[in-house]
């Protein structure tokens, strides 16, 4: 059995815990809307064609935020399709994804199902092909009480009080030549500087999210962020990171091992923000909002096909990644990258929530079940809230293709305000058990251990409508709790969550 050592204090702490880092994600795309959250004819379906058991799912998870509604699709999105009287909005080719977007689910239908799932909106505007204009618009449409043109349109269309979205992501992905309206760094960075100084006129209690690199592998990834900060540092609040990972080559241990290109990243990022900061002699620190991460790639060959055969179709099963063991115990390790750096990510996205590369799947006419990833996700936003604790860390660690020294138990832990503890930790072991032993240094008074397991013996197992507890948690014996001394196995190959209350 390999062995691996944790130190706690109550005392050491790394910053309190923003409940956003559990947040998701739906883009009007594939099924993630139609035949996802939405589908009228569905039994399941409430009066406004919203299936309730996909938003018990939803609200099951607790996701604070969603962000919506794209994505790609954002960035060839007319905001103003979206409201008024469905039968008069416009039908448009989406050239994110080669589809063809109905508008029949807009703004208010958005609003109403968030209310539904417990959650709240953050919202993407469109730096692609719009701008300045459209962007205050929108703000103006969504926040203001009333007494002006949109927020007057607003009440018209049903809401009398303003939606109140306080949270708002300036464009996406501005930096990739896949996206509508792409633009060079400087370029972006003035648009996003003008948007977000209009946009916070209208409405100055908003928060705003600058678009940094589609991810680290960017061939422009650090100038794209030092190049947009430069003109927009001051008027933005956080800087947005994507990220998504794949395991083509069928090599788990190194796969299981990118989460530490994902602490890279996260230490870049926030590198970057703070040179722009002394470099501007300014006051203000910006925060990262990690607004869409995942694993990625099980769907994409498949997807080919169906473009060769439906373009410009409406709804159809792209980006559907059925998910496997593996994957979710990387999205656990994910998880704890946030929770190390919760003094600087405040938001992220799983992305997405729905079908589309996401936690939980539906059928058509048929069921709703939670996919693997959904577990790690739910068990952090369960237990995960407080505060971070600064956790040392000893254990063996491995050598794979990409990185050196990979931790084989990768492991946080988190105080609720009741000072009860939560460790949340990976075996990333194949094949060897590992003994956990904490010190818990000034919590005394906790004396019930608790431990939740997520295994399979199986690496590649999913779960299906038909077995959907395929993998699933299980609660498991839990270890010792003496003296202030935790010990407690964890198996081979595992996600492991060891409460300890009073
Ligand atoms: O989440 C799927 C897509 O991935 C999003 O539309 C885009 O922002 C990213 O490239």
């Amino acid at each position: 059995m390999k062995k691996a050592r944790m130190i706690l204090n109550k005392e050491f702490t790394i910053a309190p815990i923003d409940p956003r880092i559990y947040s998701s994600f739906i883009e009007h795309l594939g099924r993630a809307v139609y035949g996802g959250i939405y589908e009228p004819d569905h039994p399941k379906a409430d009066a406004q064609g919203f299936r309730e058991d996909v938003a018990q799912l939803v609200k099951d998870l607790n996701v604070p935020l969603v962000r919506y509604p794209g994505g790609n699709f954002v960035s060839g999105f007319n905001w103003e399709d979206s409201v008024g009287p469905v039968e008069k909005r416009p039908h448009r080719l989406d050239l994110a994804w080669f589809t063809t977007e109905t508008n029949e689910v807009g703004l208010h239908e958005f609003d109403h199902w968030l209310k539904k799932a417990g959650s709240e909106m953050m919202y993407a505007i469109n730096l692609g092909t719009r701008g300045v204009d459209a962007a205050r618009n929108v703000v103006e449409y969504a926040n203001h009480p009333g007494g002006s043109y949109w927020s007057d349109l607003r009440i018209k269309n049903g809401a009398k009080d303003p939606l109140n979205i306080k949270l708002w992501c300036l464009g996406n992905e501005m930096d990739g030549p896949w996206q509508m309206g792409h633009k060079p760094a400087t370029e972006y960075g003035r648009l996003a500087a003008e948007a977000a100084k209009v946009m916070k006129w209208v409405d100055p209690s908003i928060e705003l999210v600058a678009c940094g690199s589609s991810h680290s592998e960017m061939p422009t990834f650090g100038t794209w962020e030092m190049e947009m900060l430069e003109e927009c540092y001051e008027h933005v609040d956080y800087v947005s990171l994507h990220r998504y990972y794949g395991n083509p080559t069928n090599d788990t241990p190194g796969f299981l091992a990118r989460s530490m290109d994902m602490d890279e990243f996260i230490h870049t990022v926030i590198s970057i923000c703070d040179a722009i900061k002394g470099k501007k002699r300014s006051k203000k620190t910006l925060n990262l909002s990690f607004d869409e991460w995942n694993v990625w790639y099980h769907s994409r060959q498949q997807d080919e096909e169906i473009w060769k055969q439906d373009r410009w179709g409406k709804a159809l099963p792209i980006l559907e990644d059925i998910y496997n063991f593996e994957d979710a115990l990387l999205c656990g390790s994910i998880l704890l990258s946030f929770l190390r750096r919760a003094d600087r990510v405040k938001i992220a996205c799983m992305a997405q929530l729905v079908n589309v590369i996401a936690p939980i799947m539906t059928r058509n006419g048929g069921g709703a079940w939670a996919q693997t990833i959904y577990w790690p996700l739910y068990h952090c936003s369960k237990y995960g809230r407080g505060t971070s604790l600064r956790a040392v860390v000893d254990t063996p660690t491995y050598d794979c293709s990409d990185y050196k020294d990979v931790p084989v138990v990768d492991a946080h832990a988190t105080m609720d305000e009741a000072g009860e503890l939560t460790i949340f930790a990976v075996n990333r072991d194949m094949k060897e058990d590992a003994e956990l032993t904490v010190n818990l240094g000034g919590f005394e008074g906790l004396s019930k251990v608790q431990h939740i397991l997520l295994h399979h013996d199986d690496v590649k197992a999913i779960n299906t409508e038909e077995n959907p507890d395929n993998v699933s948690p299980v609660e498991v014996p839990a270890g010792t709790l003496v003296d202030g001394k935790l010990k407690v196995k964890l198996p081979a190959i595992s996600w492991n969550v060891i409460r300890m209350t009073r």
